[in-house]
């Protein structure tokens, strides 16, 4: 049996994914359930002030970097591993305007690009969940925080006594599923790292919409551009019975989608 790829192989093929323009088609600027209303929900648990310097790790290509410093006045840098998804980012930065107020470059979670304690928030929306090493990314998201930093997370959670077993290998491992974790597990992830959680919520209704989304538009496009959908590398013959698969885990509680508030303590005198 082919063993699925580990490490830098595994993020590679996480950001190619997402780099692909059928990924734009069948999600929209926002890469997460959700979309920009659950980021802004997000955000209001960061008690950021205008000019608060942000960092947004797994930026994809800029939207949560460029709401954060569009709405909330933000200065705001985003990684990616992926070049593409820097270099769309930054245009889209330019093209509103933010250029000054969002940068982009690409990096590894694991490794960020960034000195200790320069953060006064960090935000990492439906990424952790594909990092290969969570503890390692939890332990950079802590060094890059300014103490009583906050950490903002929306994330795939899966019900570790029942993980859906049609929902594993590579593509579901790509889609945010197959190394998802059980809310209080990415707590513990945290809290390893030095990182408290604040408070959490349940949005399990948005990923959902967003299988609905997704469902849609592979049936608009398997209508009007199949060949686009086929050179991608989406199998259009299993894609309606890993939807239902996925729609059924969501119903059963196997599967589901959270936010966490976390925070980086101050030192105790
Ligand atoms: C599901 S998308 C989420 C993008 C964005 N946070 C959003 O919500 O729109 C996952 C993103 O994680 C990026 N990614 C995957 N592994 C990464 C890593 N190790 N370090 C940085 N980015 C990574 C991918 O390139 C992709 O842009």
């Amino acid at each position: 049996m082919t063993q699925p790829p580990a490490g830098d192989e595994l993020k590679a093929c996480c950001a190619a994914a997402y780099s692909s323009d059928v990924v734009a088609l069948l999600l929209g600027d926002s890469y997460h359930p959700g979309g920009t209303a659950l980021t802004r929900r997000l955000a209001d648990g960061l008690a950021l002030t205008p000019g608060a310097r942000v960092l947004d790790v797994a930026s994809g290509r800029g939207t949560t970097a460029l709401l954060l410093a569009g709405a909330y006045g933000a200065e705001v840098d985003g990684v990616d591993y992926s070049a593409a998804n820097t270099a769309l980012a930054q245009g889209a930065a330019q093209a509103a305007g933010l250029a000054d107020r969002a940068r982009f470059t690409t990096g590894d979670a694991e490794q960020l690009p960034y000195p200790d304690g320069v953060f006064k928030a960090v935000v990492c929306e439906c990424a952790l969940c594909t990092f290969p090493d969570k503890t390692q990314a939890a332990a950079e998201f802590a060094r890059v925080l300014k103490p009583g930093g906050r950490l903002g997370i929306t994330d795939v959670t899966i019900d570790a006594a029942r993980p859906p077993s049609e929902l594993t290998g590579l593509g579901a491992r790509i889609a945010c599923i197959a190394d998802a974790r059980p809310l209080d597990e990415y707590s513990e992830i945290l809290a390893a790292a030095g990182l408290r959680t604040l408070h959490t919520e349940h949005h399990d209704q948005a990923l959902l919409r967003m299988i609905d989304q997704i469902e849609a538009r592979l049936n608009l496009l398997r209508m009007t551009a199949p060949t686009r959908l086929t050179d991608a590398g989406v199998d259009l013959d299993s894609a309606p019975a890993v939807l239902a698969a996925a729609r059924t885990a969501v119903a059963d509680g196997a599967l589901g989608y959270a936010l966490l508030i976390g925070e980086k303590p101050r030192p105790t005198a």
